[in-house]
Parts: C-alpha cells; sequence; structure tokens
C-alpha cells in the first residue's frame, strides 16, 4: 500500500528543544546560563519527558504546557538557577518560538506538492502547537495539528497513535510516520506505521523490541522515502 498520510512529532523532531535555552544563554543578563544552558536543556527535556510517561502510567493526565513549566522547574534547581524567576519566564516565553529545523518547510512543501496528507502528532497542547507553527511559519503545509489533548494521555499510549487513522480515515500501512524521539518512533512502529527515526544526534536505537523502518540523520529525505514505501 502506497504512503498517504505523513505525520510528524513536534519536539524535537520539527522544532528545536533546545533553541529556547541556547538562545537565552546568547542574551545580556543570562551569564550563569551561559554556563549552563546545554545541561540545563537536556535535564529540561529528560524530566519533561520522564514526567509525560508518569502521568501516563498514573492516569494523572495535565496539559503538556504543565508539565513543561514542572520539568523547567526541576531542570533550574538542579542547575542552581531556580531563584531566577525572570530566566525562568524567558526561557517558557522562548518555548512558544522554538525554531523550526532549516529543513522543515520544504520538506513539507514537497510532500503537498506530491500530494499526501500532512499533519504534526504531538504531546504539545494545541495553544502551544499552533504558537511553534505560526512561529515558524508552516501552517499551509500542514493539514493539521493533532494534540494528545483529545485523548487525555500521553504518548506512547495507543490512543494517541489511533488519532491518525480516526482523522484520515486512512490505514496504518499507508501512514509514514516521522520522530526524533526513538521510543515515541518505536511505539509508532509497534501500532503499525512505517516509522522514521531521525537521529540528529548519534544515539543508540532504544531497545524496546521495534525497529523503524529507515534511520535518517535529519528530514531532508522524507518525501523519497514517501515515494518508495
Ligand atoms: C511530542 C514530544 C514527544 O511532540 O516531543 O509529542
Amino acid at each position: 500500500m502506497a504512503i498517504t498520510t505523513c505525520i510528524f512529532d513536534a519536539y524535537g523532531t520539527l522544532f528545536d528543544v533546545n533553541a529556547a535555552a541556547r538562545q537565552a544563554a546568547a542574551e545580556p543578563g543570562y551569564e550563569a546560563l551561559a554556563a549552563c544552558w546545554s545541561k540545563l536543556s537536556a535535564d529540561w527535556r529528560a524530566k519533561q519527558l520522564q514526567y509525560t510517561w508518569l502521568r501516563a502510567l498514573t492516569g494523572e493526565y495535565t496539559a503538556f504546557w504543565q508539565v513543561t513549566q514542572d520539568g523547567l522547574d526541576w531542570a533550574l534547581e538542579a542547575n542552581g538557577l531556580e531563584g531566577d524567576s525572570e530566566l525562568r519566564a524567558r526561557l517558557l516565553q522562548l518555548y512558544w518560538e522554538l525554531s523550526a529545523y532549516q529543513e522543515v518547510p520544504v520538506m513539507l512543501n514537497a510532500l503537498k506538492t506530491a500530494g499526501l496528507n500532512t499533519a504534526i502528532l504531538s504531546n504539545g497542547s494545541p495553544d502551544m502547537l499552533e504558537g511553534a507553527v505560526s512561529f515558524a511559519g508552516i501552517g499551509d503545509v500542514l493539514d493539521d495539528v493533532l494534540s494528545v489533548e483529545s485523548v487525555g494521555i500521553f504518548k506512547p499510549a495507543p490512543q494517541v497513535y489511533e488519532l491518525v487513522t480516526e482523522r484520515f480515515g486512512c490505514t496504518l500501512d499507508e501512514v509514514l510516520f516521522v520522530s526524533s524521539n526513538c521510543w515515541d518512533g518505536l511505539a509508532a512502529a509497534g501500532f503499525g506505521f512505517n516509522t522514521v527515526w531521525v537521529n540528529r544526534t548519534g544515539e543508540p536505537l532504544d531497545r524496546l523490541g521495534h525497529k523503524p523502518r529507515e534511520v535518517l540523520s535529519d528530514l531532508t529525505r522524507i518525501p523519497e522515502l514517501a515515494r518508495v514505501f
């Protein structure tokens, strides 16, 4: 079956989650952050994701925006920056305007020109996702932005991946699912989608019993894979 529908994870896949801390670190007044921004950013992301998994397990769903703030508070404290409320506010503000990876607009355009459905499927709250999509100027090349908010549980719960087939009325094997978060891609592969893992940093494969159909180092070749899969 040919691919009809290309679905993208948002944070880490289309949008660079390290952009907020990187940018704030370069601004005047945040010298303490400049000394530790990459560790703080990694701690923030790790805790944000852990909290989604834990909340999915306990059934204590809360909006991703809350989880994002909770992860940041942990990371600020872990890096000795917990008293800096101005820095906290700046980092959160920047999270609404994360830069998209440079190949994203051209890649999405090529998929639309080829007549494929395109959408985001993300843990993100709808308003956060809308902020990032509009800041990146990619709203015109996306058919939809699907948020876990409508099912009240985070990835990798199968109800989340089901949103795609419900929305587009397609079969599992018509879907190409793209994520930079290996665990997300493998869960989508287990669900039955064709999956590409975009491994920008050369990480080892997660051991979760599934394999992506292809591993890429960025998003450039997605339109080509959508044609040949
Ligand atoms: C998302 C997280 C997993 O966008 O990055 O769903």
